[in-house]
């Protein structure tokens, strides 16, 4: 791999810059390729940790972890629960059934009498853009959050383990073309990938039905294509996006089978593409709409893989932000006595 080009990897850039480390992670928009690389670097030194005769690490000794998931999920909250666990953390699982939530107790008071009982880290999903930051400003300053999908706003480490996907597989990020097909509009891993692949240096084409796409994708210094037989030759990556049923309000598409038919990825499309079009998906993936069961499970697919890197990239986040400089403010309150 080579160092200095950004989206590759850069072991002495990432143990260089430790001041400034993210107290939280709210998003990716923003997030200079230093920093980007320094996390995909980060998540490198702990692929298989915790894994067969790989010991589990000590970082987060000590730490509570909490995941605060107002959203369904699969993935990401165990991938989440298990970083932290292989970390040495305490993890706390919160979702709304069977909570205090049903009685009417709202998201800032929820969160922060889970606070009160001593966390760390605040692992945050939630149907509403923007609640991750908004607990930021209600917890204590020693709190990190980090964001676990926040409506249809960001999935920052969803694009980051994308990312690491990617320089794992082809090496370096810069000068790739990267297709994020289906429904951009309500995508927050679409808005997280696009903020960091063009931060790497990497070309990126959104393409949908125009009713997936919104308008201000244009302002986003992308190419938008609705004509993925078009572009196929062209992409080193596809990225295969998942319609969002739950995100519409209805009509944004005549029909699924429209749909595959136009965007699905299927066997007759991939002797269009690249013999070595690298495939992700964020999953859950809905077999036989975006992709066929046999090109979701053939040689192109990384789908599983990324859930493998997931683990790797959300330690190496837990270990940023625990790390940051403020990191060690434990208020008084939480504090034992022969702490004080
Ligand atoms: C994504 C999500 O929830 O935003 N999935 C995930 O985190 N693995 C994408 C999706 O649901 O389509």
């Amino acid at each position: 791999m080579t160092p200095d080009i950004p989206g590759c990897a850069s072991p002495e850039r990432s143990m260089a810059d430790a001041s400034d480390s993210l107290h939280h992670l709210l998003g990716l928009e923003g997030l200079s390729a230093a920093v980007l690389t320094r996390l995909l670097d980060r998540a490198e030194q702990y692929l298989g940790v915790g894994v067969g005769d790989v010991p589990k690490r000590t970082e987060l000794q000590g730490k509570v972890v909490v995941n605060l998931f107002y959203e369904p999920s699969t993935r990401t909250r165990m991938s989440f629960a298990l970083a932290a666990r292989r970390l040495g953390a305490d993890v706390l699982d919160f979702s709304p059934a069977g909570s205090s939530t049903a009685k009417g107790e709202s998201f800032i008071d929820t969160a922060k009498n889970i606070e009160a009982m001593g966390v760390d880290v605040m692992v945050v999903r939630h149907s509403s853009p923007g609640a991750p930051h908004i607990l930021t400003r209600h917890l204590r300053p020693h709190v990190h959050v980090i964001n676990a999908g926040d409506g249809a706003h960001e999935h920052p480490t969803q694009a980051l383990l994308d990312l690491f996907t990617i320089r794992r597989r082809r090496g370096c990020i810069a000068g790739l073309t990267v297709g994020l097909i289906g429904d951009i509009a309500h995508s927050r891993v679409a808005r997280s990938n696009i903020h960091a692949l063009k931060a790497l240096g990497a070309h990126v084409i959104v393409c949908g039905p125009t009713t997936l796409i919104p308008p201000q994708v244009a302002e986003w210094g992308v190419e938008i294509a609705h004509n993925l037989d078009a572009i196929l030759p062209r992409c080193d990556v596809l990225n295969l996006l998942r319609i969002q049923f739950e995100r519409q309000r209805g009509g944004l598409f005549p029909s699924i089978r429209e749909y595959r038919l136009l965007f699905g990825m299927d066997g007759a499309r991939m002797r269009k593409a690249k013999p070595d079009v690298l495939l992700l998906a964020p999953g859950p993936i809905n077999r036989g709409v975006e992709i066929t069961p046999e090109v979701a499970d053939g040689p192109n697919s990384a789908i599983l893989d990324q859930v493998t890197y997931g683990l790797a990239v959300r330690m190496a986040v837990l270990v940023e932000v625990c790390r940051s400089a403020t990191a060690c403010s434990v208020p008084d309150s939480v504090k034992t006595t022969h702490q004080r």
